[in-house]
């Protein structure tokens, strides 16, 4: 990610959907038997650090500035309902699919069961970015004042032990 990316932290968000769409085309790839150690090492990573971190900037720092700043009719309240029901499901499942990517890398054979956790998660990951990126983060841009958006900056940089402006 650049750097300074931060300081605009909707793009910011936009740039992590990026990144997880590509993490998902490689959950794919691995669901459909193609397996790359090191790939699943990174993935593995991805899933533990900058993946839970987005979920964080998302439901303790976006949500609660968005219950601030929108308007009645933007009826965030159900939206912001409806993701942090999908995120609830995600980290049940992103446990189980690091477990099964941790055995894959200590020798063990992908099973048809694991194929299908590994494979619906991949599908659920690029649903879950359609919706943000079509609803989420386009409200985001339109009701979040540059105030907002320095508050949400600095919110993610603490996150990841980066420098305040
Ligand atoms: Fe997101
Ligand atoms: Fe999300």
């Amino acid at each position: 990610m650049p750097p300074d990316l931060i300081e605009r932290p909707i793009d910011f968000l936009f740039a992590e959907h990026h990144r997880q769409r590509q993490a998902a085309n490689a959950l794919q790839l691995v669901g459909d038997s193609e397996v790359n150690k090191s790939g699943v090492r990174k993935l593995i990573e991805f899933l533990k650090t900058d993946f839970a971190i987005h979920v964080a900037d998302e439901e303790l720092s976006l949500f609660p500035l968005l219950r601030q700043y929108c308007l009645p009719e933007d009826n965030i309240g159900n939206l912001i309902l409806q993701i942090t029901e999908e995120h609830k499901k995600d980290k049940e499942t992103v446990a189980s699919v690091i477990s099964i990517l941790e055995g894959l890398l200590a020798g063990h054979a992908l099973n048809d069961k694991f194929r299908q956790v590994i494979r619906a998660f991949a599908e659920h990951i690029r649903q879950h970015l359609a919706i943000e990126n079509a609803t989420l983060l386009p409200i985001a841009h339109v009701r979040l004042d540059s105030e907002a958006l320095s508050v949400l900056s600095n919110m993610m940089k603490e996150r990841r032990n980066l420098r305040k402006q």
